[in-house]
C-alpha cells in the first residue's frame, strides 16, 4: 500500500477543484491510501479581499513573513511515499498560508527525503513563485518530481482585470457586459487534470522508493509563457525594493506606510502596463539573436514535468 498526502489551501475553491481531480484517481485504486490535510490560517484570510488589505499583504509576503497556522493535522509517525502540495500565486510568491506550513514543523517531518509534487493554479506569474518554492523544499530535505500548472486562459490584457476583480468583490464575472471574460481555470481544464491522478495511479505502486524521475511528463503539466519569463523578474524586484521600504515604514496599520502603499499602486498599475508589453515587444524584436537563450530559460522554468 502506497501513502499519498495532499497539503492545500484554497480561498474560493478554485485549487481544491484542482487537487480533488487529481486525487480522485488515486482514491479509487485500491493500492493507494491518500491523506489530504487543509492549510487553516489561526486567523483566515479575507475574501473577498478588502481593497488596501488586499496590496497591504505584498510586503509581508514577498519577504514570506505568513502568519501562524493551525498546527496542521498530520501523523507524526506517518511515512508518506509521494507529497502533493497545492499551493496559489500570491504577488509572484507562494501564498502566505503556503509559506507558513513550509516553516511549520509538521512539513520538516513529513517533507524530509520525501518526493513531491508542486500544483499551482493562479492567474499566470507563477515562475518566481516556483522558484521560491525549489528553495524551500530543497532547504526541507525533499524532492520536487513534478509541477503541475493551471493558470487562467483569458488573455493577460483580461486577466489583469478580472483576476483583481474577482478577490476584491467575490464575483467572477464575466465583467463588462461580457467583454472581459470570467475570471479563473476554465472547469474544462480542472477536469481534465484527472490525467495526472490517473498517470500518478497507474505508476506509484510499482515505482521503488527513492526514484526521482518525473511521473507526469509529456501530459503538459506546465506550459511557459516565454513573453513573462522577464516581466516576472523585474516585477520580483520592484516587490522587493518596495517591500523592503514599506516594511520599514512600519506594520500593515501604519498611517505613513498606507500612504506611500498608494503611490505605490499607482506605480504598479503603470509598471505592468508598460513594461510588461515593452519587455513583450523588445523580446520580439531581439528574438531572432536570443532564441537558444529563451528555450533554455523555457526547459529550466518547465522542469521536472517539462511542457
Ligand atoms: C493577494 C493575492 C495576490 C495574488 N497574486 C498573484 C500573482 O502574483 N500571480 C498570479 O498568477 N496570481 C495571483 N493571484 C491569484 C491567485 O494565485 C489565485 O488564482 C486566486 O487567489 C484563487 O486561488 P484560490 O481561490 O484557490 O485560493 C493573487 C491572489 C491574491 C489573493
Amino acid at each position: 500500500m502506497k501513502k499519498v498526502l495532499i497539503v492545500h489551501y484554497s480561498q474560493t475553491g478554485q485549487l481544491s477543484d484542482i487537487v480533488e481531480a487529481i486525487a480522485a484517481p488515486l482514491r479509487a485504486n485500491a493500492d493507494i491510501a491518500v491523506d489530504s490535510v487543509a492549510i487553516r490560517p489561526l486567523t483566515a484570510y479575507p475574501f473577498p479581499w478588502p481593497f488596501w488589505r488586499f496590496f497591504n499583504t505584498f510586503p509581508e509576503t514577498v519577504y514570506e513573513q505568513a502568519d501562524p497556522i493551525e498546527p496542521p493535522a498530520i501523523d507524526p509517525d506517518a511515512d508518506y511515499d509521494l507529497v502533493i502540495l497545492a499551493y496559489q500565486v500570491w504577488f509572484l510568491s507562494p501564498s502566505l498560508p503556503t509559506i507558513a506550513f513550509l516553516e511549520s514543523d509538521a512539513a520538516k517531518r513529513v517533507l524530509k527525503d520525501k518526493p513531491v509534487i508542486t500544483v499551482i493554479g493562479c492567474r499566470n506569474m507563477w515562475l518566481m513563485a516556483q522558484e521560491v518554492m525549489k528553495e524551500k523544499l530543497k532547504a526541507l530535505g525533499a524532492r520536487l518530481i513534478d509541477n503541475v500548472v493551471l493558470t487562467d486562459s483569458a488573455h493577460s490584457a483580461f486577466t489583469f482585470v478580472s483576476t483583481p476583480a474577482w478577490m476584491l468583490t467575490g464575483k467572477r464575472g464575466p465583467f463588462l457586459n461580457g467583454l472581459i471574460p470570467a475570471a479563473g481555470i476554465l472547469p474544462h481544464d480542472i477536469e481534465g487534470c484527472a490525467r495526472f491522478g490517473v498517470a500518478i495511479a497507474d505508476q506509484l505502486p510499482n515505482r521503488p522508493a527513492g526514484a526521482d524521475n518525473p511521473m507526469l511528463s509529456g501530459l503538459g503539466a506546465v506550459k511557459v509563457n516565454k513573453d513573462l519569463i522577464d516581466s516576472e523578474k523585474i516585477a520580483k524586484r520592484s516587490f522587493k525594493l518596495w517591500g523592503a521600504l514599506l516594511r520599514a515604514l512600519g506594520p500593515p496599520s501604519s498611517f505613513f506606510r498606507q500612504l506611500v502603499l498608494f503611490l505605490y499602486v499607482i506605480f504598479l498599475i503603470v509598471l505592468i502596463l508598460t513594461v510588461v508589453p515593452l519587455t513583450a515587444i523588445l523580446k520580439k524584436l531581439l528574438s531572432p539573436l536570443t532564441r537558444a537563450a529563451v528555450a533554455r530559460q523555457r526547459a529550466y522554468f518547465a522542469a521536472p514535468s517539462g511542457e
